[in-house]
C-alpha cells in the first residue's frame, strides 16, 4: 500500500472505532489492525474522518461591482487547512449565456488552480427556453444540482414562472434544485425607502431584509416544488420564520432539504453595529438573525430537518472592497469568509458544547452533503472503495481564531477571537498528504473535477 494510517480513531457518520487504514492509488483499500505501507502516518490519539464537504462556496465570482476575493488556488488551499477536501461551487449565468457556457468559464477559474477536488453547481439567472433545454446535458455531464435566486432583483433573481420550469426540467434530468429564498421586490422596496430616510449604515442591510421576507420566499419555492413535483434544497437558512416552513413540508413527507452555515448558528444581528462601519463585515443575505433563531438553528440540526452545514463561503476585504458601501449600505457587497474555519468551530460549537455527537458533525459536515449531492459513497465516508480523502484532526489542539493566521484572501474574519478545540492537523486528498503540521504540501491543480450523480433522496 502506498499510505497507512496508523492507531486513529475513525469516525463516520454512524461508527467510531479503532483502525488502521490502507490506501493504494488514492482510493481506501483496507481497514483493520496490523496494515503496513510505503508511508505511514502514526495517528495515535488522533480522530481520523472523511474530508469536509462544502457544496457552498462562491470562489472568484464577479458580484455587485467587485470579485469574490479568493480565487480557486487561495479558497481551495484555505479550506484544506480547515480540513475541507472537496467543494461545489456556483457557477452564475450571465444573461444571454447557455449554460454550457457558464460552466465552462467556471471549469477555466478552476483548473491549474484548485488543490482539492471540485464540483460545480449551475445558476440559472435567465431560464429562456434553451437554456431549460440544457439541464438534462448539464446532469449527464455532472453538474446535477442547479441555483435559483429569489433576491437580488435586477441582477441574479429570477420570477416564479422561470424557477417552475426549472424545477420541473430539473425533476425530469434527476438534478436537485438549490433556492436562494428572500422575496427580493419587497426587499428592493424596503431597500430604496431606508435610503431615502438617509439609514445608509450597514444595521439597515439587516433592516431591510426581515425573517419574514426569508419565511415568505421559503414558504414561497416549497409550494412551488411541491406543484412540480420536484426536490428542492434550500440554501443559507438563518431563521424560525424559514424554518417552520421545511418543518411543515418535511411532516408531510415531501423532499425539502435545507442547510445552515456557521455564522448564522453563532453570531447575530448585534454584529452588524461594530463601530467604524464594522458591522459591513457581517453584510450578507440572508442577514445573521436574533439569538432565538440561532437556537432553532441548532435544534433543526438536531432533529434532521436541516441536513448540512455549510459556509456559503464568499469573501471580500473589508479594506478595498466591502468600503464601496460606506455611506449606501446597499452597495456593500454581500458575503463573508468561512471555507477555512467551518469544522473546527462545528466540532467546537456542536460537539464540544453538546449539541450532537461526532458522528452527526461526520454526517452534517460531510456525508450529507455527498449524499444530496452525487458523490456518496466516493466521498463523505471512510469505506473500502472510497477516495481517500481524509482529515486527521487532533482533538486536544486549542487554536484562537484570527485572520492573521488564516489562508483564506481577505483581511477578516467573522470569527475573530473564536476559541476552537480540534483543529485538522493533516489533511489527505487522493490518498497525498497536502496539509502536514501547518505546512501546505499539494501541487494547484491536483484537485480534479467531480462528475456527479443525479439525485437521491436522503
Ligand atoms: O451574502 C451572500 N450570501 N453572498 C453570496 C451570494 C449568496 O447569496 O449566496
Ligand atoms: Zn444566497
Ligand atoms: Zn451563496
Amino acid at each position: 500500500m502506498d499510505l497507512v494510517i496508523k492507531n486513529g480513531k475513525i469516525v463516520t457518520a454512524t461508527d467510531v472505532y479503532n483502525a488502521d487504514i490502507g490506501i493504494e492509488n488514492g482510493k481506501i483499500t483496507e481497514i483493520g489492525k496490523e496494515l503496513r505501507g510505503d508511508e505511514t502516518i502514526d495517528a495515535k490519539g488522533m480522530i481520523v474522518f472523511p474530508g469536509g464537504i462544502d457544496i457552498h462556496t462562491h470562489l472568484d465570482m464577479p458580484f455587485m461591482g467587485t470579485s469574490s476575493s479568493d480565487d480557486f488556488k487561495t479558497g481551495t488551499i484555505a479550506a484544506a487547512f480547515g480540513g475541507t477536501t472537496s467543494f461545489v461551487d456556483f457557477s452564475i449565468q450571465s444573461k444571454g449565456d447557455s449554460l454550457s457556457k457558464t460552466v465552462e468559464t467556471w471549469k477555466k477559474k478552476a483548473e491549474g488552480k484548485a488543490v482539492i477536488d471540485y464540483g460545480f453547481h449551475v445558476a440559472v439567472t435567465d431560464a429562456t427556453d434553451s437554456v431549460i433545454e440544457e439541464i438534462p446535458k448539464m446532469a449527464k455531464e455532472g453538474i446535477t444540482s442547479l441555483k435559483l435566486f429569489l433576491a437580488y432583483k435586477g441582477s441574479l433573481m429570477i420570477d416564479d414562472g422561470g424557477f417552475f420550469k426549472v424545477l420541473q426540467k430539473a425533476k425530469e434530468s434527476g438534478s436537485l434544485v438549490m433556492v436562494h429564498a428572500e422575496n427580493g421586490d419587497v426587499v428592493d422596496i424596503l431597500v430604496k425607502k431606508l435610503l431615502d430616510e438617509g439609514k445608509t449604515d450597514p444595521i439597515y442591510h439587516w433592516e431591510s431584509r426581515p425573517d419574514k421576507v426569508e419565511g415568505e420566499a421559503s414558504g414561497r419555492a416549497i409550494a412551488l416544488a411541491e406543484m412540480a413535483g420536484a426536490p428542492l434544497y434550500i440554501v443559507h437558512m438563518t431563521c424560525k420564520e424559514a424554518l417552520d416552513k421545511v418543518r411543515m413540508a418535511r411532516d408531510k413527507g415531501l423532499p425539502i432539504y435545507a442547510e445552515t452555515c456557521p455564522q448564522y448558528l453563532l453570531l447575530d444581528k448585534e454584529r452588524y453595529k461594530e463601530p467604524d462601519f464594522g458591522g459591513a463585515k457581517y453584510v450578507m443575505s440572508p442577514p445573521l438573525r436574533m439569538e432565538n433563531d440561532r437556537k432553532e438553528l441548532w435544534s433543526g440540526l438536531v432533529n434532521g430537518d436541516l441536513q448540512v452545514i455549510s459556509t456559503d463561503h464568499c469573501p471580500f476585504f473589508f479594506k478595498g472592497q466591502k468600503d464601496a458601501g460606506k455611506g449606501n449600505f446597499a452597495k456593500i457587497p454581500n458575503g463573508a469568509p468561512g471555507i477555512e474555519t467551518r469544522i473546527s468551530l462545528i466540532y467546537t460549537e456542536g460537539v464540544l458544547k453538546g449539541h450532537f455527537g461526532i458522528n452527526k458533525f461526520v454526517e452534517l459536515v460531510s456525508t450529507n452533503p455527498a449524499k444530496l449531492f452525487g458523490m456518496f459513497p466516493e466521498k463523505g465516508t471512510i469505506a473500502v472503495g472510497s477516495d481517500a480523502d481524509i482529515v486527521i484532526f487532533d482533538p486536544k489542539k486549542e487554536i484562537v481564531l484570527k485572520a492573521e493566521n488564516l489562508h483564506q484572501n481577505v483581511d477578516y474574519t467573522p470569527f475573530e477571537g473564536f476559541k476552537v478545540k480540534g483543529y485538522p492537523v493533516k489533511t489527505i486528498i487522493d490518498g497525498k498528504i497536502i496539509i502536514d503540521d501547518g505546512n501546505f504540501t499539494g501541487t494547484p491543480g491536483q484537485g480534479k473535477f467531480i462528475k456527479r450523480k443525479t439525485f437521491k433522496v436522503l
